[in-house]
């Protein structure tokens, strides 16, 4: 099938990319210049795992192109997903980029061609989509075309794979009086042996909302339980797992820690309270979600700031993590970036890491007064305090003895409960998270052979650590 993407953002490149892997002939479309003279030269703007391997393979076998936004690029497809930004960057929805990328798009398509909207869209506006279509069609002088909406469900750091195995597919139709356009829409996932839903154009639009408005809750949850452990000296993850055995509940996303980011759950969470107030409801549950979320950042910094004595000013704060999960380099709505925030307005030195060196260098120009590092050892040298933020795998691997000897204090906040607490206490660092209580630092340190100067054990403790006598950044 020939399918055309518009808008070669995380959504629009790994749809791309799998379209071609599924053995369609894909050409997307992007309107930033150097993003799309990038792609032609094989350089992937986005980190996602597996996308260089899959983009480089299929753009060599000419089965992906990468074109401009020009009426040529239209007229032959069968097919025509739109996956355009939605986010008015600053927490709020709009739909001018989409409605631009429609009149772009619908004037210059075949007649029996079917338009398939893929960004996630506000539900006031699934009303208008089928008017806006119509008239753009009219306007042209061409006939109606079928319209349909098809909402992304993966998750960025596995895109690709939950994008050729989903476990739904959410087909929503606007308009397709004679049914071809849902035709054409699942022969595009006929190598998918998973459902494939028909619903209404409203009820798919809210299918992908109501799902992550639910993860969040689950999050959300998951944090106010763990607040109630520290209450009354439980371990969320123990309690958690003991949840999890019954098939209502599961045990997945029922994680505690800083909370949710990303560009997905709090901006819909914040959206639908916003849409709701508009239409004369109330959300009381979403506005607790959102409010717990924001919460788990405050007491993350008044945790750290808990171990050093209530005093943040002069202080130096490593904080292990930037991107608002691991596996990508997104910092949309990154937890780390409103702690982050949050220091240094209470006087501290923030020096983060994070293994995604774009991630580094944009969060450092997002956040004036961070400094960013290139590796733990830097971060960690000299520190009073360390705050961990996302639980990229490689902080599992630091050697806490080794730490203790660069750190200036002994205290850690682990924002993901994603360390060990034993070995972080039994180095002689004091261990916080949110659910798991406190760990003093045990008194008796690990063998001094063991800490060899390194921060990490073998393989890659093969490098030595350099101490930065003074805070040097990027
Ligand atoms: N990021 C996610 O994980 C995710 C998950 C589910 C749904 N969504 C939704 O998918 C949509 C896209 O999200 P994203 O994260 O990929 O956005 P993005 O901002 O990363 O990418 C959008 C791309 O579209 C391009 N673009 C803008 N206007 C264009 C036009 N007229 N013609 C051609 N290209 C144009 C931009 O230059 C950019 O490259 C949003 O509605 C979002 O809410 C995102």
């Amino acid at each position: 099938m020939r399918v055309v993407v518009v808008g070669l953002g995380y959504v629009g490149l790994v749809t791309g990319a799998c379209l071609a892997e599924w053995g369609h002939d894909v050409v997307g479309v992007e309107a930033d210049e150097d993003r799309l003279a990038n792609l032609r030269l094989g350089r992937i703007p986005i980190h996602e795992p597996g996308l260089d391997e899959l983009v480089g393979r299929h753009a060599a076998g000419g089965r992906l192109h990468f074109a401009p936004v020009t009426p040529s690029a239209f007229s032959a497809a069968h097919l025509v997903i739109i996956a355009v930004g939605t986010h008015d960057g600053d927490g709020g929805w709009q739909t001018t980029t989409l409605a631009a990328s429609l009149a772009d798009v619908v004037p210059h398509m075949a007649d029996d061609a079917a338009l398939v909207v893929r960004s996630t869209l506000p539900p006031t506006f699934i009303r208008q989509l089928p008017g806006i279509v119509d008239h753009l069609r009219r306007e042209a002088g061409r006939p109606a075309l079928a319209v349909l909406v098809n909402p992304e469900f993966t998750r960025e750091g596995s895109a690709i794979s939950d994008f050729m195995k989903p476990d739904r597919v959410v087909i929503g139709v606007a308009e397709d009086p004679t049914g071809r356009g849902v035709g054409r829409l699942r022969g595009l996932y006929r190598r998918t042996d998973a459902p494939i839903l028909v619903l209404s154009a409203a009820d798919a639009i809210l299918a992908k909302i109501g799902s992550n408005l639910f993860l969040a809750t689950k999050i959300s949850f998951a944090n106010e339980l763990a607040a109630i452990c520290d209450a009354f000296g439980g371990t969320v993850d123990q309690v958690v797992q003991a949840m999890s055995f019954d098939p209502r509940i599961g045990g997945s996303f029922l994680r505690a820690g800083v909370g949710f980011g990303g560009s997905c759950l709090p901006h819909q969470v914040v959206m639908t309270m916003k849409i709701a107030a508009s239409a004369g409801m109330t959300t009381p549950l979403l506005a607790a979600v959102s409010a717990i979320n924001r919460r788990q950042q405050k007491q993350f910094v008044r945790r750290i700031a808990g171990g050093l004595g209530g005093q943040l000013a002069g202080r130096r704060v490593a904080l292990l993590g930037l991107t608002f999960k691991p596996g990508t380099d997104d910092l949309r709505e990154a937890p780390s970036l409103a702690i982050a925030a949050l220091l240094l307005r209470r006087r501290a030195t923030v020096v983060a890491y994070d293994p995604m060196e774009s991630a580094r260098h944009r969060a450092a120009s997002m956040v004036p007064g961070l400094v960013t590092v290139a590796s733990v050892e830097e971060a960690l040298a000299g520190a009073d305090a360390v705050g961990l933020v996302t639980e990229w795998p490689e902080f599992d691997q630091i050697d806490w003895v080794a730490a203790r000897r660069v750190m200036r204090g002994t205290f850690v906040v682990d924002g993901r409960n994603a360390l060990d607490p034993a070995r972080v206490a039994a180095a002689g660092i004091t261990y916080t998270a949110f659910g798991r209580g406190r760990w003093e630092a045990s008194s008796e340190l690990a063998p001094a052979e063991e800490a060899a100067g390194r921060l990490r054990p073998e393989p890659e403790a093969a490098r030595s650590i350099t101490f930065a006598p003074a805070l040097s950044g990027e």
